[in-house]
Order: C-alpha cells, then structure tokens, then sequence
C-alpha cells in the first residue's frame, strides 16, 4: 500500500441545460464495492478533519459543493491533493493517513466507504500507525 495507490478518479458528466448529473456505481467506477455514505458539512473556516488511517476500509472523496484539500501520507511520502469538482474525487485505499484542511466556505465533502463505520478499524494516533506500518513490513 503506497501513496500511488492514492488517485484521482474521473467521473462521467452528463452535461445538461436543467444541470448536470454524475453517477457512481461501486465496483466500475471505483474500485470497491459502497457500504457506507458520509458527508461532512458545515465545516467552519480554519477546521481541519481527517487525521486517522483505516486499516481495511477504502474511501473514495468528492468535493460536492466547495473545495478542500486532502493532504495523504503513507509512512514514507505525502501528498496534497485539492478536491473541487462534483465530477472526479479522490481513492484513499486502507493504511494512508489523512489530513483534510482549507475548507471553502459552505463546502460538502461526500465519503463513499467500502465497510460500515468500526472504531476498531481506524488508527487515530500518528505512532501507532508508523509501528503498525513498520511491523507489516
Ligand atoms: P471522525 O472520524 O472523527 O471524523 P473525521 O475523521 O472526518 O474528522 O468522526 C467523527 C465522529 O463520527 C466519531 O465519533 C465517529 C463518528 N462516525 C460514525 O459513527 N460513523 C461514521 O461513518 C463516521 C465517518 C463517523
């Protein structure tokens, strides 16, 4: 698992003069089948979100309404990615820490995950997920 695992994915737009439209089907427009949605919302200016990695779940995000940027890291390099259109996002595949800041103001953050939500899939402390990083090696 590396940080080049981390891509952004282009999504179909149906341009249209009544406004357009994108569509997502788990397992052929990304690579995992969608057993969760989350968004994140509201989010005041200066916030920042994220700061975990999951251990099994992959995550695809798409910037709905406003930008953000998504700063990845996978124990050895990082990466920042800004999300600012409803037509392509970001894979996220298990072991990469995530940092999320820059909200725009009234951005939404749409998550498709590929496990419902366990608290015992996350590392939320940075260390832990360097030891756990080095042990699987
Ligand atoms: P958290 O993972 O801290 O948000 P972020 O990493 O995006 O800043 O989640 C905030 C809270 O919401 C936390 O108590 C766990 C809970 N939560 C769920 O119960 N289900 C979910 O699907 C998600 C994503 C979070």
């Amino acid at each position: 698992m590396g940080i080049d695992l981390c891509k952004l994915i282009n999504l179909q737009k149906i341009a249209d003069p009544r406004g357009n439209l994108t569509f997502i089907e788990g397992g052929r427009h990304i690579p995992f089948e969608i057993k969760r949605v989350f968004y994140l919302y509201d989010v005041p200016g200066g916030a920042d979100r994220g700061g975990h990695a999951l251990k099994i779940c992959h995550q695809f995000l798409i910037a709905m309404s406003g930008s953000f940027d998504v700063i990845v890291f996978d124990g050895k390099e990082k990466e920042k990615f800004h999300l600012n259109r409803s037509y392509y996002g970001l894979h996220l595949p298990p072991m990469i820490w995530r940092e999320m800041d820059n909200f725009s103001s009234g951005s939404v953050c749409l998550a498709l995950a590929s496990e419902k939500y366990a608290a015992v899939d996350y590392y939320r402390d940075y260390n832990g997920f360097l030891r756990a990083l080095a042990e699987t090696k």
